[in-house]
């Protein structure tokens, strides 16, 4: 009787949850949020609310936004002496108008940077000053502009090589090493609160984590303002390990450097470069998962998911972002080539997947055992 009276209730109580809209489902922010804020890299549709897909999930499970392409070089500040924020204000007024973080990527990079910047008039190499003149300029201006509400700058993009030394990029080749210095104190000088981040990806890798090691104690001992490390991880199922992930963090978190993880993604076909892709897609073997992602790789992309948060959730304390390099599958870059990829938490549709579900067990779990 007792027993019948108690099921009752609880059907009762399930009506009730499910006419006034509740559910049961926690979301991202809310799971990580004694740990670290979630972000997630957004593009102009998105931005500019125009994505009704993506944009309830992106207000819903985050709390920080990074922008996929628009505060790129090339994007901000096309041609010589010409800047254009019209993208990049409406990409801060979105984060502020949902109360997130928000990110500035990237200041100094190789890529998605004009040719205009390395040369004069004639196509020939500018010099040493010419060049950090111009980097000045645009650090200035461009962090200037949004000081006090970009929160947290991508200020030097990819500069090692997989060998830990510094890439030959026009930069290095043009300036000297100390272009690295010279683009933290310019982004100090515009915004001396905001966080200033030097981003990589394989820096599980030696010796490309030893490089960056060096480079940052280097940075250190001259006072240069590097604040945060920011491992990208666009990841492969199997590499790197759990335990490459756990020592390069506990590595960087040694020196005293807030540890991100910027651009979370798990590649389900295997990490090929792009011309290996083209060639396949030549040969019509580039889509292994046209029709879909079959259940048990489903399930093995859940548990690798599961296995990285173990990580990330233990390192709570040195780990203050983590941000998904994009809202759902059908975002992803990952999709080169006509490829079906499947990298993120939630499918081409928008639903959560089961490796969403197997974080949010991560978060309860642990948060239980703390
Ligand atoms: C790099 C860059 C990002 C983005 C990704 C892939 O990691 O930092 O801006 O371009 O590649 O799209």
């Amino acid at each position: 009787m007792k027993k019948n009276l108690i099921a009752m209730s609880l059907v009762a109580l399930t009506m009730l949850m499910a006419t006034a809209g509740v559910h049961a489902q926690t979301t991202l922010k809310e799971a990580f949020k004694n740990d670290f804020l979630i972000g997630v890299a957004i593009n102009q549709k998105q931005f500019d609310n125009d994505d009704q897909r993506g944009d309830p999930i992106i207000k819903a499970q985050f709390n920080a936004i990074s922008p996929e392409n628009i505060l790129k070089w090339e994007s901000v500040h096309p041609e010589p002496g010409k800047y254009d924020f019209t993208e990049a204000d409406r990409y801060v007024e979105f984060g502020e108008a949902n109360h997130m973080t928000i990110v500035g990527h990237t200041l100094v990079w190789h890529h998605q940077t004009p040719q205009w910047v390395f040369q004069d008039t004639n196509g020939h190499p500018v010099t040493r000053e010419v060049l950090l003149q111009r980097m000045r300029d645009h650090i200035h201006t461009v962090v200037g502009r949004y000081k006090g509400r970009i929160k947290i700058w991508d200020v030097v993009n990819e500069a090692l090589l997989d060998n830990g030394t510094l890439r030959k990029s026009p930069w290095e080749r043009i300036i000297g090493d100390d272009y690295i210095e010279k683009a933290f104190q310019y982004a100090h000088e515009a915004d001396p609160d905001a966080i200033l981040r030097y981003n990589d990806y394989s820096l599980e890798n030696e010796p490309k984590r030893s490089g960056a090691i060096a480079l940052i104690k280097k940075l250190q001992a001259e006072g240069v303002p590097v604040t945060a490390i920011g491992l990208q991880d666009h990841v492969q199922m199997d590499w790197p390990t759990t335990e490459q992930e756990d020592a390069t963090i506990s590595d960087f978190a040694r020196l005293g450097l807030k540890v991100m993880i910027t651009e979370l993604d798990v590649n389900v076909l295997g990490g090929k470069r792009t011309a290996e892709i083209t060639e396949m897609a030549n040969q019509g073997t580039s889509n292994a998962y046209a029709n879909g992602l079959p259940p048990a790789v489903q399930q093995e992309l859940a548990k690798r998911y599961a296995d990285l948060f173990r990580v990330f959730v233990k390192h709570h304390h040195d780990i203050s972002l983590v941000t998904f390099w994009g809202v759902t599958d059908g975002d992803s870059w990952l999709n080169l080539r006509g490829r079906m990829n499947y990298p993120l938490l939630f499918d081409r549709a928008g639903q959560p997947k089961p490796a969403f579900d197997a974080i949010i067990q991560v978060a309860r779990t642990q948060s239980a055992a703390k």
